[in-house]
């Protein structure tokens, strides 16, 4: 039993990576799976686990935010905390952290009916982009050209969709110049980016586009540092974008999305930075 752990549910390329680094950094460490783990909260006051410090990757972000707040409950040091994903997790939440530490988003709006929807569009303007606060990969986000694009979508949510779909997340659809960027954060210091370039106005890795490296510019570094402090974030990726429109000191940046379990399997080679092994430096770090 060790004193660190990495949470897990399902082994990617990423995890794969990670293990290995902690295996060269020769710290002990468990690989928790965390479909099969149980935790009990009796004996108070008596140590359930072993573990200081985990490193959450659920695929799940549901899972990985439960297994979170109960390991929390024990005194571990989970990365990134459960109030992180709580943030990161939701789109709306992030956004409204950025704001209040008045850092740069493209201009967004949300609606929480559907009829007030679509006149919060009209005045924003099309092409809109609308998103599930909640998800990943690029899953939903809608370019909406017009206004009957825009019924047919609210309609849609309003029929099917569960609770989530009666919140209406709406974005100025940035004229970027056929790429966004992925800033890497680990432990308060941007340690790289990459650009992530497609034909697709939707630049997920996920969803085909590739990866490059981006030259960490001082106003990248400088925005992904604070992003990542405007939501207390240990570990994250924060997604920007170039708006050729944005006047900022930033150089016309803007923040996107901040991922609290970042993929970085595309990243390593592409950037030099041995991502996995900065991370499990910064965990053992924690130890203390
Ligand atoms: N407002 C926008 N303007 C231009 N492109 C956008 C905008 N919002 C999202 N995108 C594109 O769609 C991708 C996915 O959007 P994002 O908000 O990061 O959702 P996800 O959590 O699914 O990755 C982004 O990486 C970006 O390429
Ligand atoms: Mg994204």
């Amino acid at each position: 039993m060790a004193e660190l752990a990495v949470l897990y549910d399902r082994i990617r390329p990423d995890e794969k990576m990670l293990f290995e680094a902690l295996d060269t950094l020769g710290v002990p460490y468990d690989k928790v799976y965390v479909p099969q783990l149980k935790l009990t909260f009796d004996n108070v006051g008596r140590a359930q686990v072993p573990w200081k410090v985990a490193i959450e990757r659920c695929v799940s972000q549901s899972r990985g935010h439960a297994v979170t707040r109960a390991l929390e409950g024990f005194g571990v040091q989970v990365i990134n905390p459960a109030h992180v994903i709580e943030v990161c997790g939701d789109k709306l939440a992030t956004n409204a952290a950025l704001h209040r530490a008045g850092l740069p988003t493209p201009r967004t709006g949300v609606a929480f009916d559907g009829e007030t929807a679509l006149t919060l569009i009209d005045a924003m303007g099309y092409p809109i982009v609308l998103k599930p606060t909640v998800g990943s990969w690029g899953r939903m986000v809608s370019r909406l050209n017009d206004r009957h694009a825009a019924e047919a979508v609210i309609e849609h949510k309003e029929v099917l969709g569960g609770p989530q779909h009666g919140i209406f997340y709406v974005q100025a659809l940035v004229d970027k110049p056929g790429r966004d960027i992925r800033a890497f954060v680990v432990g308060g210091e941007c340690i790289g980016a990459i650009y992530r370039t497609s034909e697709h106005w939707i630049t997920n890795t996920a969803r085909g586009a590739t990866a490059s490296n981006c030259p960490v510019t001082p106003e990248i570094a400088d925005l992904a540092r604070r992003s990542a402090g405007a939501v207390q974030g240990q570990i994250v990726a924060i997604d920007l974008v170039e708006d050729p429109q944005a006047r900022n000191e930033w150089g016309g940046l803007t923040v996107i999305e901040i991922n609290h379990t970042m993929e970085f399997k595309n990243s390593v080679t592409t950037t030099g930075v041995d991502i996995p092994r900065l991370m499990g430096e910064y965990a053992i770090g924690l130890l203390g």
